[in-house]
């Protein structure tokens, strides 16, 4: 058995009863019996070299303060990873935070103009909106078009017509969560075109990107044209990819040099809570993680076929898009109304699922589901999906 065939097994064998045992959120929550498929964390076992670096870290008993980029190989490990994805960023642009989300308060706060409202383009991430809210800014939501294929699409007017009203800077989930959108070089072209002439900055969260599928391509927002990098400020982070929120350690990345100097001017408090675990663990996983990650996409892949087949089989196809990444099914269900779909579903099937209306207001009468788990729990869920959406 070739290393990439041990490795696949390896994931697709891990089972809830292996994640439960973590005593996390993941499957921590509701009694054996309920499917909680809400938390976007994978039932999967750890990188082997993020393994080694928390075992080595507990070791040497790595639970002092942080170090800073410059003391550490944060910056030379991260940026090549960045690079190697298409990002057009040096070592020395790049640097570290506890999460994306604080990563997004301090954008907002600092590098926009003071007291501009975020053009947020929705659905979109839930924890967007209290990020900007500890900014301290309002939010202006500016839905995808939806089209009937089910796709989503930026609307340029929308977002231009945002900016004419005052907003400072736009929040892109690049790909989208919870859609699964893949947005092309062409809509991310025209954002920072519209971003520049605008004179607006354009927040690009594109944790999710290491989780593209092969029927898809990642465009880094940034690399697209020099407009782009020039309005883009780039949060990521480790911890989609490789299954590690809780290690607490995010990537921001400067393609303005300018920012630099922002940056490092801000508060250490607020850009702290860093843990020098998460450090290491992200440098394990950028730098010696791509094996496992090929080999997470490659099953991750075959459960969101596995997902729309049997939803198709069951005469409901038409309620899902194959994301282009993530591992987030987004079912559309405005046939059957808009409101407390997550409730009813919770309720009368025991599968807990986010409601669709957590992700903006254009996220009324959807669901979004984790299909990141093992196939009899997909199986589980589309069977309990068909009787609650037979009764309706
Ligand atoms: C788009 C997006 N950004 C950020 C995060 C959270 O990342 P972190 O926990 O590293 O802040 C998530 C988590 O699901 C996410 O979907």
């Amino acid at each position: 058995m070739t290393l990439a065939t041990d490795l696949i097994t390896r994931l697709e064998t891990w089972n809830v009863e292996d994640s439960r045992a973590r005593g996390t959120k993941r499957w921590g929550r509701y009694p054996e019996g309920v499917l909680d498929l809400s938390v976007a964390e994978m039932d999967f076992p750890t990188a082997e070299p993020v393994l080694r670096s928390l075992q080595d870290s507990v070791t040497r008993e790595r639970f002092g303060y942080p170090l800073s980029e410059e003391h550490t190989t944060f910056q030379s490990a991260c940026g090549s990873w960045l690079r190697a994805g298409g990002l057009p960023v040096g070592d020395g642009n790049v640097f570290m935070l506890a999460h994306v989300a604080q990563g997004i308060s301090l954008a907002v706060r600092h590098f926009t103009r003071p007291g501009a409202p975020v053009a947020v383009i929705t659905p979109t991430y839930s924890s967007f909106f209290s990020a900007i809210e500890v900014a301290g800014r309002e939010v202006v939501q500016v839905p995808m078009n939806a089209h009937a294929t089910g796709r989503y699409t930026l609307d340029l007017n929308g977002i231009e017509e945002a900016l004419a009203a005052g907003a400072g800077s736009v929040l892109l989930c690049n790909p989208s969560n919870p859609t699964g959108t893949v947005y092309t070089q062409e809509e991310l072209q025209s954002l920072a075109e519209l971003a520049d002439r605008h004179g607006v900055r354009v927040i690009s969260d594109e944790v999710h990107a290491p989780l593209t599928y092969s029927d898809a391509e990642h465009v880094p927002f940034a690399s697209v044209s020099p407009e782009a990098a020039d309005v883009a400020i780039t949060v990521t982070s480790a911890s989609k990819a490789w299954n590690i929120p809780g290690l607490r350690c995010a990537i921001i990345a400067f393609t303005r040099d300018t920012d630099v100097q922002t940056w490092r001017s801000l508060s250490g408090g607020a850009k702290g809570g860093i843990s020098p675990l998460g450090i290491f663990a992200t440098i394990a996983a950028v730098s010696e993680g791509q094996p496992w990650l090929n080999a997470a996409i490659t099953v991750l892949e075959k459960k969101r076929n596995h997902l729309v087949e049997a939803l198709n089989a069951l005469g409901h196809g038409h309620v899902i898009t194959s994301p282009g990444a993530t591992y987030l099914g987004w079912l559309d269900l405005r046939a059957f109304g808009r409101g407390e779909l997550a409730e009813r579903f919770l309720r009368d099937v025991g599968v807990f699922l986010t409601d669709g209306s957590a992700h903006g207001l254009a996220g009324a009468g959807h669901v979004r589901v984790n299909f990141a788990t093992h196939d009899s729990v997909i199986d589980e869920f589309v069977d309990r999906a068909d009787a609650l959406l037979r009764a309706w």
